[in-house]
């Protein structure tokens, strides 16, 4: 027998066959391609185009930013269909844990699960930070003053209105939103496609009114330079501020995967999943175009480091109804990316927690409420601490390099498949493999050495961590390792 100590991998049949009979006990085919679709952008619009857009183009790229959405876009192109293929190949839980676990093994699947976490719940901070950006601005255009101290991470410098400066010492906007939507996540509340589907139109209206609008009022002399010059420093501006501008900003993609989680209530998983994934990446990359060349084209770019960019971009127009609309637009769409995040979080750690991979604490399912209200409790807190008291920018890098990281692993899983499976039913297949995957990993590669040098090592010790847990717990609990103690 195989020494399964390491390698030890799930097969693909086994996969399947649980997917099959879960899926006959519990889902039901009911998703049509429009609201995979729906779901998808109902993931992916949030902080990335609502706050990091205008940081990427104040201190990274100035109006260039637009080509580093188009470059974030193609990056995206290449992983999604990837993501197609395996999603409706392997229509189990979908996450890139279980993609890994049938694939290069378990120690890897650990290392993805383990990453997963800065995608999902640091991702859920990070936009919990961008959702208090805009209530602040919200209750201002009220009348209520929300202190700077009591809004903003310690250490971050804010801006007044008269010119003047204060510092942040805790965010607790952010902290309010994890935690309301923590309850809801304990209670039950399911995002119901219906529910999901208008809160995607209320923002899908705000992006496009905003892009429609603020077209009329655009000044071209700010797009002037387009490229502004390098300053002599790697990252700002020229080149390789479009490329550090692309890595910052890939966060605005990431959900698209979040997509694969409902697989297996798609009603023709085959067409369903990759015109999902590919459709709603191609809608947000046509739109998040629009909005950066209107933004940059409404404010000078050296003006958008600001908690509510598109906000302020809205105010040069200057409709305040419009401003007001926007705003509650933004907190929609941020609401329900923070939901999805927080969501998808827990059903990881219950899977590895099914795996033995973490304690049973994630996988305990409350009695009543039928969901995992410990291990949501758990993730809402931590988040909440870490939405507190990190700047924005901090937290979106680290989503954006752990989410890369995924990504390459997902495209060498394609070709690991390919090869060591390749009988396995493809309902979808990656055109030109292995090309397609291998672009797909130099594309993450090449952004991810887009992102500075402290954010690689926050990584490194991030994975450092997670190995040290992985050998003093996983590696002796696991299901997989000691089928005994299922
Ligand atoms: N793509 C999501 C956002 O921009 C995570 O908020």
């Amino acid at each position: 027998m195989a020494d399964t100590r390491y390698t030890a991998r799930k097969s693909v049949a086994d996969i399947v066959a649980s997917a099959d009979a879960e899926g006959g006990h519990r889902l039901s085919r009911t998703l049509g391609a429009t609201s995979i679709t729906a779901m998808g952008i109902g993931a992916i619009i949030g902080a990335g185009i609502f706050v990091l857009t205008g940081t990427a183009a104040a201190q990274y790229a100035g109006p260039s930013i637009v080509l580093s959405f188009v470059l974030g876009g193609i990056a995206c192109a290449f992983v999604g269909l990837c993501y197609s293929e395996l999603a409706a190949m392997l229509p189990v839980c979908g996450s890139s844990y279980t993609y890994t676990y049938a694939t290069l093994g378990e120690i890897f699947a650990w290392i993805i699960g383990w990453d997963l976490i800065l995608e999902y719940a640091m991702g859920a901070a990070t936009v919990a930070v961008g959702w208090s950006g805009y209530i602040v601005s919200l209750l201002h255009n009220v009348g209520i003053d929300v202190p700077p101290a009591l809004s903003a991470a310690s250490g971050t410098v804010v801006k007044l209105a008269d010119g003047t400066t204060a510092t942040g010492v805790v965010n607790l906007p952010a902290v309010v939103i994890i935690a309301i939507l923590t309850t809801l996540l304990v209670l039950g509340t399911k995002e119901s496609a219906r529910l999901n589907n208008i809160m995607v139109a209320i923002k899908l209206t705000v992006v496009v009114a905003f892009i429609a609008i603020g077209a009329f009022f655009v000044h071209p002399a700010n797009w002037h330079p387009f490229i502004p010059e390098n300053t002599g420093q790697f990252g700002n501006f020229g080149m390789s501020g479009i490329l550090r501008g692309s890595a910052v900003v890939f966060f605005a993609f990431i959900g698209f995967d979040a997509v694969s989680t409902a697989a297996q209530e798609a009603r023709k998983p085959q067409r369903d999943m990759p015109v999902g994934i590919l459709g709603s990446l191609i809608i947000c990359t046509i739109l998040y175009i629009l909005v950066a060349g209107v933004l940059t084209g409404l404010v000078p770019y050296a003006e958008l480091n600001v908690p509510d960019p598109i906000a302020k971009g809205v105010d040069a127009i200057g409709v305040n109804w419009f401003s007001i609309l926007i705003k509650i637009g933004a907190l929609t769409g941020l609401t329900t990316v923070i939901l999805v995040l927080l969501y998808g979080q827990s059903r990881i750690f219950f899977t590895m927690s099914q795996d033995g991979l973490l304690p049973q604490l994630f996988a305990r399912v409350h009695p009543r409420l039928q969901t995992p209200h410990l291990s949501q409790i758990m993730i809402g807190s931590i988040v909440a601490i870490v939405a507190a008291f990190t700047p924005i920018g901090v937290l979106g890098e680290m989503v954006s390099i752990g989410t890369l990281f995924a990504f390459v692993l997902v495209c060498s899983a394609v070709m690991y498949l390919r090869r060591s499976d390749s009988d396995a039913a493809r309902p979808f297949r990656v055109p030109g493999v292995p090309i397609v995957p291998v672009l797909g990993i130099l594309f993450c590669l090449l952004l991810m050495a887009g992102l500075p040098l402290v954010t690689w090592i926050r990584l490194v010790v991030w994975l450092v961590i997670g190995m040290i847990i992985y050998w003093s717990y996983g590696r002796s609990h696991s299901k997989l390792r000691f089928p005994e103690r299922r």
